[in-house]
């Protein structure tokens, strides 16, 4: 059987969509839950390109290599492969919702929407922000990780 599969997605997928996917994969793993994993972003500025120093930096403090991950850019063929895509803030969700083929299948939802009191809120954009605002990201994504993880257990 297929394993339950998530996409997050972010507008870059440098700085925010990274480091959701490593905190779902770390939550799973710890969880004993498998997983297919993988984030992109609506824009491709930066496509090819590892995640931004700042993100791997915070992934590292937390003792999680994600050096090794490369940008992309979302496509339609994910729609139909991926259970759930995640969106990291309203815009994210609103661009993908754009470009969802008619035939998609995944279930599209605003990634803290997943986490109780923060329904509505987006993971804000640390791209112009500095360390804080990147140990922000990443505690947002481990309490959305931990959510869809429980969910699944
Ligand atoms: P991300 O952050 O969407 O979390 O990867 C950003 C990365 C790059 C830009 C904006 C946000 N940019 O404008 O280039």
């Amino acid at each position: 059987m297929k394993p339950p599969s998530f996409l997050f997605v972010c507008l870059g997928n440098i700085c925010r969509s990274p480091l959701a996917e490593a905190a779902m994969r770390e939550a799973a793993a710890r969880a004993g839950i498998e997983v297919e994993v993988d984030s992109a972003g609506t824009g491709d500025w930066h496509v090819g390109f590892p995640p931004d120093p700042r993100s791997q930096a915070v992934a590292a403090r937390h003792g999680i290599d994600i050096s090794e991950y490369r940008a992309r850019h979302v496509r339609g063929q994910d729609f139909r492969h991926y259970d759930q895509i995640l969106a990291l803030d309203p815009q994210n969700l609103r661009d993908l919702r754009a470009i969802a083929p008619s035939d998609g299948t995944a279930e599209l939802t605003l990634l803290m929407d997943h986490v109780p009191g923060r329904a509505g809120y987006g993971v804000r954009d640390p791209y112009y922000g500095d360390e804080s605002d990147f140990d922000a990201v990443w505690g947002d994504v481990v309490l959305a990780a931990e959510a869809l993880v429980k969910r699944l257990g």
